[in-house]
Formats: C-alpha cells, sequence, structure tokens
C-alpha cells in the first residue's frame, strides 16, 4: 500500500472540530484509535507487536535482536496540527515494508517499525516524551508528575489508559538493541526544492513556562492605577520575544497563553506563559535570559511577581554524517538539510547512528492544517527509505 492511502485510513482520527486540523495526545481516545490501526495493520504485514513501558509501539519484521534497523516515528500532534508532521513517516515506514516485502527482500537483521509517544508534548508539555523517556533523558519521576491543561497527571492518565506508570523509564535493554535509527518526516518550512533531502542537523531547543502573578480583581470597579494586571507584564513579555528573536538567529515563540481564572469582566490573578526558543549556533538560554529580564521588569512596573521554569532544554544535534552519506549518495540530487523542528532522531542521535529522510512541503506550511506533501514526493520518499532500509538491513 502506499503511505498516501495508508494516512488516508487515519485522516478522520483526531480531528479537532474547534481547533481546526488535528489533536492527537496521548492517553486520549485519538491515540487509541491510531495504536489500534497500527497494530492491525503492522499485524496484516506479519510484524509482531509490542507496546514498551514508555508507550512506544514496535513491530517487529522477524525476531526482535540486537543492532536493528529501526524506522517510525511518532502518531501523536501539536493542538489543531496537520496529518503529516509524525503520521508520514510511519505511515511511510509500512508501506517501505510493503515495498520491500514485493522486491522478496526479507531483511538479515532485526528490523522494526516504531511509533515514539507524545513526540509534540501536545498534551503534557515535554517534546519526545517517548524517546526521551526510553533513552533515559527524562527522569521517570518528573514525568509521572507532568501535568497536562486540566491538572490530570501522566500518571494518572495513564493508569486511566490501563497502563502502569511504574514502568516509565530508562529502556536500556532496548535502547541497545537498536543499531540504526532512520525517521523519515515531512519537511516543516519551504527549504526542500526537490521531492527528498536528507536530514543533517536539528536544532538546539528548549521550552520555559514564566507565571506572572497579580492581583484578581473587578474589571469595572478597580481604578487604572490600583490594578496589578498579570496580562500586562505577560503582553509586555510577549514584545520582548519577538525583539530578542531579532536580535539573534533565534527563532521564539509564545504559541499559548493561560489568563485564571479567564473571564472577560475579570482582571487575571494570574498568567502562565509558555516560551520555545530555538537557535541555530549555541544555546537558547541567552535569548531566554534577555526575555526574562524584560519580564522581571515589565512585572515590577505592574507590581506583579515572575517566576521562571524550564521545562526541557536540548543542544544541538548532528544527524549520523556516515549514515546521511550514505543516504545522500543513494538519492540522486538529494540535498542536505537542517531542521528547526524537533524530533526523536534528535533525542536518539545521542545514543545510536540516526538520521532523517525529509519529503518536500509545498505549502511551507507545518503544525497547522496546512501542512502538506504531495503524493508523488510521498512516493519517492518511501522509495528512499525502502532503498536506505535495504541496503541496512542486508
Ligand atoms: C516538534 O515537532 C517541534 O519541533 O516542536
Ligand atoms: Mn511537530
Ligand atoms: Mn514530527
Ligand atoms: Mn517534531
Amino acid at each position: 500500500m502506499t503511505a498516501t492511502e495508508l494516512l488516508s485510513e487515519i485522516a478522520d482520527v483526531g480531528r479537532d472540530p474547534v481547533r481546526g486540523g488535528w489533536s492527537r495526545h496521548v492517553a486520549t481516545p485519538a491515540e487509541s484509535d491510531l495504536t489500534e490501526w497500527f497494530v492491525e495493520r503492522a499485524g496484516r504485514r506479519g510484524l509482531d507487536v509490542e507496546r514498551d513501558g514508555n508507550g512506544n509501539t514496535w513491530a517487529w519484521w522477524g525476531a526482535p535482536g540486537p543492532d536493528a534497523v529501526v524506522t517510525g516515528s511518532h502518531l501523536d500532534s501539536v493542538p489543531g496540527g496537520g496529518q503529516f508532521d509524525g503520521p508520514l513517516g510511519v505511515a511511510s515506514a509500512l508501506s517501505a515494508v510493503d515495498t520491500l516485502s514485493d522486491r522478496g527482500f526479507r531483511p538479515s537483521r532485526p528490523f522494526a517499525v516504531v511509533v515514539f509517544a507524545e513526540e509534540e508534548g501536545g498534551r503534557f508539555g515535554l517534546p519526545c516524551l517517548g524517546s526521551r523517556l526510553l533513552t533515559g533523558s527524562f527522569d521517570a519521576d518528573r514525568a509521572r508528575a507532568l501535568r497536562d491543561a486540566d491538572g490530570v497527571t501522566l500518571a494518572e492518565a495513564l493508569t486511566t489508559r490501563g497502563d502502569d506508570p511504574a514502568r516509565l523509564g530508562a529502556d536500556p535493554d532496548r535502547l541497545a538493541r537498536i543499531g540504526t535509527f532512520v525517521e523519515l518526516h515531512v519537511e516543516q518550512g519551504r527549504a526542500l526544492e526537490v521531492p527528498v533531502g536528507v536530514g543533517s542537523t536539528i536544532v538546539a531547543h528548549g521550552r520555559w513556562r514564566l507565571r506572572f502573578t497579580g492581583q484578581g480583581n473587578h474589571a469595572g470597579t478597580t481604578a487604572t492605577a490600583d490594578r496589578r494586571d498579570p496580562m500586562i507584564p505577560a503582553a509586555e513579555t510577549v514584545l520582548a520575544v519577538r525583539r530578542a528573536a531579532r536580535e539573534t538567529d533565534a527563532r521564539a515563540t509564545v504559541g499559548r497563553l493561560v489568563p485564571r481564572p479567564g473571564g472577560t469582566n475579570v482582571i487575571a490573578s494570574t498568567v502562565d506563559l509558555w516560551l520555545d526558543v530555538r537557535t541555530f549556533t549555541g544555546s537558547p538560554e541567552p535569548v531566554v535570559d534577555t526575555v526574562l529580564a524584560a519580564a522581571r521588569c515589565a512585572a515590577r512596573a505592574e507590581g506583579c511577581a515572575v517566576e521562571s521554569t524550564t521545562e526541557s532544554l536540548g543542544g544541538a544535534v548532528t544527524l549520523d554524517e556516515a549514515l546521511a552519506a550514505r543516504m545522500a549518495a543513494a538519492i540522486p540530487g538529494a540535498p542536505s538539510l537542517p531542521t528547526a523542528a524537533g524530533h526523536d532522531a534528535g533525542i536518539l542521535a545521542a545514543h545510536v547512528p540516526s538520521g532523517m529522510l525529509h519529503v518536500r512541503n509545498p505549502t511551507g506550511v507545518s503544525h497547522a492544517p496546512g501542512e502538506h506533501a504531495e503524493d508523488d514526493d510521498v512516493e519517492e520518499g518511501v522509495r528512499a527509505l525502502a532503498d536506505v532500509l535495504e541496503e541496512l538491513a542486508r
């Protein structure tokens, strides 16, 4: 089956009538439906499926074992996201298995298709949740205590799903089985002008939460001079983020702002603001320091307090150069390109040779419903993936 046909099978799962696009988050009915779909489709291909303690799903072609060739991506989305970021890599992996089977190929190395859990951090805020836990790069106790927007902890959500949160955590035996990881992904900007490119680097990336605290009060009866409105320093901070980004090569975003209690006629008592910063060179931290200085200054001027928490931070990643060169040699004309998006391949790269293939996105839009890849480009991507996997698993 083509990857496009596979994607069309899940096109209605997790559609978000309020935000538009798709909202597919960990431990929700959408995730169950997607997992069920993956398990069924992998089973049809004769793959043996297992779920690890971190909610990642593995489908083995042949017996599990060491030095495995692993390919896949994630099925979750950002809130109101597109339908390619993640699922394209999973559908392409299954389609590549079909291509290889049609060629009469049987891997002589262990071979698995993987679906990583909650890559976007769309529900619990931590991107690459499944791969970070697997590799031990995020503490299991901290993970269990992560809260979603309704205050539900990850531990509670997993328990409700019927999973044991005690199983979360580093899985060195499973990690040791992965010999090579290849993730195919839709390109998320306008950088790719041919159907397929080879990933070179992934930017440094962090997420911070700033909480502004003021005085909740009445929107009509509170004189302007008497207000301690946390929305004011929050707004000033949004503008400081743009200024700080302009002065550097950083990409800095406030995509989420939550005033509480959130009434039209109520001065907020707190505002939470999430900051996402990525840098092509160096660390995002100097940009964050600039923003925090502006936030403190604006908070003081309004009689408010501000505190900040680092939710995640990772350095820039160079994907495996030998693997990238091998992939580039096998795909005539494929450019090498960096990505400013985060990926499970970036987490795994610290542990095992990891590479990425990117498929052109004609809209240049991602993390939004306009994300797109043309069928022909997807087919080229799958062909390239199958060729790479065949060479690796021969
Ligand atoms: C995830 O895809 C991210 O880049 O934030
Ligand atoms: Mn994404
Ligand atoms: Mn992705
Ligand atoms: Mn990503």
